[in-house]
């Protein structure tokens, strides 16, 4: 009698423990993206589904070449690299490489868009610093939609500096990317697009753990949500050493037991696990610390921004530390590289932005939009003509009571002071997004960056800068500049520039050539006879000819828009 009650007592208790654990959620094992090399990469955009909660539906998701998100690139500084981005989605699309120094025909901002079942074809030299950069959709007023669908990837540059140190770099393990995010599921597992969503996603998985090795772990971080910071700490309050800013390696890591990420910004860290085995840690968002004036600091229970996660403290990945890996980093290096970084003394101009909030501005929105230089952007509007290779220093005034991730395309620049401070150590290199703080009391904020425009001009295609929440940014809190070299003939009564296109009819590959030698092309587009485009190529190199290999038979137009004179020749050609 007393043994079976016992047993009794023993499985209500297993049932209980079962119980607790399945209340608790179960771990899933985090996905790792795959990974692309070299210098050709095909990126396929296409509406997919994924199981993404453990029970019930599907989920409808984008994927790049895949379901939910898309691969990580590995690149070479110095490399010329090549994009095949094709636009399978039902929408058109862009696809910006974010923090890239590239020409801005190739940045993929909202005046590169792809309509549906066009192939656009960008490609640049690598310019910068090993570090983790990403991609993501950027259609005006469509980012947050795209993004939130799951569109983008991490794009890691590699080079000689950091390939000589002594760090992790085993991708998935013991050097691992790490893509935070949030999303809201509905009762039948769809996405709603939201700012915030109720479940924490890292790596697109819900409640993530992951075994790491008993050595240095080192993880690249993005913060890829739409809106939401993530206050990032362990939770054994053990410290981790930042190694990089936004654009590349700090010149040493920078020991730190909380660090805030906000959206669109990157980390790479190092964790020490040496001895570790056997032990588990959680890498957790310690949101509760946040004030209500940052993206996931505010405690909404209800409406268009409440969510469960708001001022919490919540898990992002839980870690199993199991046995080293052969040839393990054991130990932190004390130095990394040497920033030169830009001079004060240098800059040609201070340019002045605002960040305000829009009541009281007439005529635009509700009083709950931000705005920069008090009006909503427009695509049809250049803010500044920077100068090729000006030193510039932006200085932003901020009059909201909300903080604001503010991201610049071109350009990585150094953060000159945030209130009148010099920036944390953990800033005190090249960044692309700087977090801009909520005016104190009736003090406005006032943030200063240092960047240099060299390299790239263009008077038709701007880069943009926006505030990097996603709900802000299609909100209309964007502005856009031209990089204009003022040495630039643009002779505009030179309309004639004799082509020949050769052979017609083309099978795989069609070539143009210019009878004027000192004539190419700034742009090439090739529609189907229903007007349809299919192929964009920006700034194409015309020696190997145009691959038309993907088109099928028909007839199809080719206009080209000539560099210096930026005006368009059309002609036919058939494939067969
Ligand atoms: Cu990551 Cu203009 O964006
Ligand atoms: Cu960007
Ligand atoms: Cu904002």
């Amino acid at each position: 009698m007393k043994s079976s009650k016992m047993n009794l007592q023993r499985i209500a208790i297993l049932i209980l423990i079962f119980l607790c654990q399945n209340a608790k959620g179960q771990y899933n094992t985090m996905w790792i993206p795959d990974t692309l090399s070299g210098t050709q990469f095909n990126l396929t955009l296409q509406d997919t589904f994924a199981q993404i909660v453990n029970t019930g539906q599907q989920t409808i998701t984008s994927g790049i070449n895949g379901k939910f998100w898309g691969p990580t690139l590995f690149v070479n500084k110095g490399d010329v690299i090549h994009m095949n981005v094709t636009n399978k989605l039902n929408d058109s699309t862009t696809l910006h490489w974010h923090g890239m120094h590239l020409p801005a025909v190739m940045d993929g901002g909202p005046h590169q868009v792809i309509p549906p079942n066009t192939t656009w074809q960008p490609y640049w030299t690598v310019k910068n610093e090993a570090a983790t950069y990403w991609y993501h959709p950027h259609l005006h007023e469509m980012t947050e939609e795209q993004i939130t669908k799951g569109l983008g990837g991490l794009l890691i540059v590699r080079d000689a500096i950091e390939g000589a140190l002594a760090l992790p770099r085993k991708y998935g393990i013991d050097d691992i990317p790490l893509v935070l995010t949030d999303r809201d599921f509905n009762s039948s597992n769809q996405m709603p697009i939201v700012p915030y969503g109720d479940s924490m996603l890292t790596n697109m998985t819900l409640r993530a753990q992951y075994n790491v090795p008993a050595q240095v772990v080192r993880f690249r971080i993005l913060n890829a949500a739409i809106e939401r910071s993530y206050n990032l700490g362990f939770s054994d309050g053990r410290s981790f050493s930042i190694i990089t800013s936004d654009g590349g390696l700090l010149n040493a890591p920078v020991s730190v037991t909380k660090y805030v990420l906000h959206a669109g910004e990157r980390i790479e860290i190092l964790v020490n696990c040496t001895g570790q085995n056997g032990t588990s840690v959680d890498l957790k968002a310690y949101n509760s610390l946040l004030g209500g004036f940052i993206a996931g600091g505010e405690n909404f229970a209800n409406g268009p921004f409440g969510n469960f996660l708001g001022h919490k403290d919540f898990n992002i990945l839980h870690l199993n530390i199991t046995g080293p890996t052969s040839n393990a980093i054991s130990t932190i290096p004390a130095t990394l590289t040497t920033n030169t970084l830009l001079n004060i003394a240098d800059a040609n101009i201070t340019r002045k932005l605002t960040i305000s909030d829009s009541s009281g501005v007439p005529g635009i929105l509700g009083p709950n939009a931000f705005i920069l230089n008090h009006k909503l952007f427009n695509i049809h509007f250049n803010e500044y003509q920077v100068p090729l290779g000006n030193t510039e220093i932006w200085e932003i005034t901020s009059s909201s009571v909300f903080g604001h991730p503010f991201h610049i395309h071109d350009v990585e620049f150094n953060i000159i002071s945030v209130n009148g401070l010099a920036p944390a150590a953990a800033q005190a290199g090249w960044k692309d997004v700087v977090f801009i703080p909520g005016k104190t009391g009736a003090t406005n904020s006032v943030v200063k960056f240092i960047a240099k425009f060299d390299d790239f001009a263009d008077d038709l295609h701007p880069f943009m800068y926006h505030c990097h929440i996603s709900l802000h940014e299609d909100e209309g809190m964007m502005g856009q500049f031209v990089v204009t070299n003022p040495s630039d003939i643009n002779d505009i009564d030179k309309i004639d520039f004799p082509i020949s296109i050769y052979p017609n009819p083309a099978k795989d590959k069609l070539f143009v050539r210019f009878e004027n030698p000192s004539q190419s092309a700034y742009y090439i587009n090739i529609t189907d006879v229903l007007g349809r485009k299919k192929l964009m190529l920006p700034v194409p190199d015309l020696q190997n000819g145009i691959d038309i290999s993907n088109l099928s038979k028909g007839v199809y137009t080719i206009s080209i828009i000539e560099n210096s004179s930026k005006k368009t020749i059309t002609k036919s050609f058939v494939t067969y």
